[in-house]
């Protein structure tokens, strides 16, 4: 529990400094940890204090979230179900939705979501809520970290006049940084604990606390010497995503006008062993980072007077694609003397990428929206993916049995995910887009590739 500097409680000689202790508690693992939203970020990094020895308290808004964590329930693929359970089993995670919880906290880590507003803006109220909530229960001498992808300014800017309205000082009573996350859900080589992690502390001493804290359950820690500079890191690596992205969508268009395949092209590339690294077309962007993390730095960029050129062009070209899927299986089936409107058009995945349930901002929303809108007979199949709320309906995933592979006009693979019986598909199938070239090993006149 954080020691209290005011006199009542104080667990520190008078000449040692503040953060002395904490740095002690989390050497020795007797730091209690919180983590403030239970999501892809949160419930996985809880896992990892949890495994290092530390007790953890999870804070979410969602009773259902708090319910699940507390029977032990994990509802993140990359969380086990046991481990998670053997963890709550021996009392070293637990969850509430009382934030005043707070107080038992050495270390906090802020994990919730950064989406855009409508007018495709940042929209900070979940870190602003996050932090409000919490405020009035931080004991002195506590560590916070937020981690939600956000634009560089916000921790000084919006957090920290927060987390100190309580009467706390950062560097001071209050130690405050900023540590992207860059967990990859479904990755299976780079998990939460393996994935280096930058951290950037309002003072030196916040960067050496968070440091610290970080330590104990990450094999890496990287410190930078502002909060912004670790702001500024993650978006540097989603933009690098998104606009490369981009590239391979513009290059993917100009190569079919001219008759050259893409992925053969790619394949070829990344044989250079230097200088290169390989990104792929696709439907669109999706996910709760690369399609919307970019916007970020382009709304800050423009307090600067600057804009953000690459971005808002790679955000134009990846916006454009799912229209570019829907124009090519328009044509494909024009050549099959057969209209979009009445075809009977399966979906193969509609997770936003491969071997993952996520569906935030997966282009298959706007692209069975635009299927629909002009009248074609939608379903799909999605082995992770039960149900799928698009354009007012909500599909059901249906069965992927050689009739109904049979009975559409066309298979539209939007998600190449691995446990597909893409052999069935391409044996069985009228004719298919894939715009993940997933049945690369089974190609055949009917397979089209985007
Ligand atoms: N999912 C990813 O792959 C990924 C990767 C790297 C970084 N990020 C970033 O991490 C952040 C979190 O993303 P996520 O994918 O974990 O989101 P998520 O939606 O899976 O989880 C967020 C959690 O926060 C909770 N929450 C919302 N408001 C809250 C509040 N005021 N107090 C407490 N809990 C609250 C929600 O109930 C939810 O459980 C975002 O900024 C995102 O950009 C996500």
């Amino acid at each position: 529990m954080a020691p209290s500097v005011d006199g009542a409680g104080l667990s520190m000689k008078e000449d040692e400094p503040v953060a002395k202790p904490l740095e002690d508690r989390f050497a020795d693992g007797s730091a209690v940890l919180g983590v403030v939203g239970l999501g892809y970020v949160g419930l996985p990094l809880a896992v990892e204090m949890a495994k290092a020895g530390h007790r953890v308290i999870g804070l979410d808004v969602s009773a259902e979230k708090v319910a699940l964590v507390n029977e032990g329930t994990s509802y993140i693929p990359d969380v086990p179900i046991e481990e998670l359970a053997a963890l709550v089993g021996k009392g070293l995670i637990s969850a509430s939705a009382d934030f005043s919880r707070v107080c038992e906290c050495d270390g906090v880590a802020i994990c919730v979501p950064t989406p855009l507003d409508a007018m495709k803006e940042p929209d900070t109220s979940f870190m602003e809520e996050a932090a409000r909530s919490i405020v009035g229960s931080l004991c002195p001498g506590t560590l916070v970290t937020l981690e939600s992808t956000t634009y560089p300014g916000t921790t000084e800017e919006v957090i920290q006049p927060i987390l100190e309205s309580g009467g706390l000082k950062v560097g001071e009573t209050l130690y405050l940084a900023f540590s992207p996350e860059r967990v990859d859900p479904g990755n299976p080589v780079y998990q939460t604990r393996n994935t280096p992690k930058v951290v950037g502390g309002v003072t030196p001493e916040c960067t050496r606390l968070a440091v610290a804290m970080y330590s104990r359950f990450i094999d890496t820690v990287v410190p930078v010497t502002t909060t912004r500079a670790a702001e500024m890191t993650k978006l540097l690596e989603n933009i690098f995503r998104c606009v490369n992205i981009a590239l391979m969508n513009e290059l993917l268009q100009v190569s079919d006008r001219m008759g050259i395949d893409i992925w053969e092209v790619v394949e070829a590339a990344k044989t250079k062993p230097f200088g290169f690294m390989p990104f792929y077309p696709g439907p669109g962007l999706g996910g709760h980072c690369i399609p919307i993390d970019p916007f970020y730095l382009s709304w800050k960029a423009r307090q600067y007077d600057m804009h953000t050129e690459f971005i808002e062009l790679a955000g134009k070209t990846n916006e454009a694609m799912p229209y570019y899927v829907v124009s090519r299986l328009m044509d494909a089936l024009n050549l099959r003397r057969r209209s979009l409107a009445g075809a009977r058009i399966l979906v193969l995945g509609v997770a936003y990428k491969n071997d993952i349930d996520d569906t935030r901002e997966t282009p298959a929303i706007k692209v069975i929206e635009l299927l629909l809108d002009k009248e074609a007979d939608v379903s799909y199949h999605d082995p992770y993916v039960p149900e799928f709320p698009v354009a007012g309906h909500v599909l059901h995933s249906v069965d992927l049995t050689p009739e109904a592979i049979a009975a559409a006009d066309a298979v539209l693979v939007l998600t190449g995910h691995s446990n597909v019986d893409y052999a069935a598909v391409a044996r069985g199938a009228q004719f298919v887009l894939d715009t993940r070239n997933a049945l690369k090993d089974f190609p055949n006149e009917k397979v089209v590739r985007l």
